[in-house]
């Protein structure tokens, strides 16, 4: 079965680094946490009054959701994805949290049809539209179910978040991101798109966007080290075969090594990376 569906990223379970990417989204939310209540909190001011039901569209793990549920602690939440183990990350963590009478796991492909939502008055989707094979499609969709007056937030990545001081193989990061983007340009060719034009083809009004800058430097939080290491390692696999034996040479010792050089022990870390956010009304 596994090696049948090896291809087709939208067989639930089937995503052989799914597991990876759960941690992965995990971490993101963690380390970044002030961004991610900085974009919730601008997002949900910006909502007209106060949403009773919201989408969270490509829900990952359910930070998104988990995040305005509490923002809007009268609020029912649906998150929808494509994967089922996805999904119960998010169940779990609702449950863990006191959330799972407010937070409702609805497993949908937005590639082939859109769930039976009902009408919601706010819609988030971070870093889930550049997924989508026909996000002008998804935006149609959810226009059709914000009531009038309903807001939709869309969050996107400007760029994959740098961890390395520009000492270490000068470039090395900004080569990987170039070669990730330039392999995935096939399979993803919406990331790094500018959602503003395509919310409003979708008949939106643009409220506002915003751009995120995300500087951090020691002392990290805790799980710093981690996420550098697991956001790594993500480009790394996912570049087999497209990386100079000088840059696998850099990263063997930053990934693998147990030395200080290991980027679980190293103090001299920074975090940079740009969001952008856009949110568009429905008349
Ligand atoms: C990079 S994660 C983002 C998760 C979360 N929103 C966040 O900001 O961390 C993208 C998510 O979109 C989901 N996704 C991708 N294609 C999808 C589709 N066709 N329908 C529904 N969900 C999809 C993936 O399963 C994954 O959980």
């Amino acid at each position: 079965m596994q090696s049948h569906h090896h291809h087709d990223q939208h067989q639930p379970g089937h995503e052989p680094d799914e597991a990876a990417l759960a941690e992965l989204v995990d971490l993101d939310a963690e380390v970044l946490h002030s961004y991610l209540s900085d974009v919730i909190e601008w997002a949900g001011g910006l909502a007209d009054g106060q949403p009773s039901r919201i989408l969270d569209l490509g829900t990952g793990t359910g930070t998104g959701a988990v995040a305005l549920a509490r923002r809007f602690d009268q609020a029912d939440v649906i998150a929808v994805d494509v994967s089922a183990p996805m999904l119960d990350r998010v169940r779990a963590k609702a449950r863990e949290l006191g959330l799972a009478g407010r937070i409702q796991a609805v497993q949908a492909d937005l590639d082939a049809a859109w769930p039976a939502t009902g009408p919601v008055d706010l819609v988030w989707a971070s870093n889930s539209l550049h997924h989508m094979k026909d996000p002008d499609q998804v935006l149609a969709w959810v226009f059709a179910a914000l009531r009038p007056g309903g807001l939709v937030a869309v969050a996107e990545l400007d760029s994959f978040p740098r961890f390395l001081p520009d000492d270490i193989g000068p470039g090395l990061e900004a080569r990987l991101h170039a070669a990730l983007t330039e392999a995935r340009a096939g399979e993803l060719p919406h990331l790094h798109s500018d959602w503003g034009p395509r919310l409003s083809a979708a008949g939106f009004t643009i409220e506002a966007r915003r751009r995120f800058d995300i500087n951090l430097a020691p002392p990290l939080p805790a799980l710093a080290g981690r996420y550098a290491q697991a956001s790594l390692m993500r480009l790394r696999s996912g570049l087999d075969g497209r990386l100079s034996a000088s840059d696998l040479a850099t990263l063997g010792p930053l990934l693998d090594g147990d030395g200080p050089d290991n980027v679980l022990r190293r103090d001299d870390l920074i975090i940079r990376a740009a969001r952008t956010a856009w949110a568009a009304r429905r008349p």
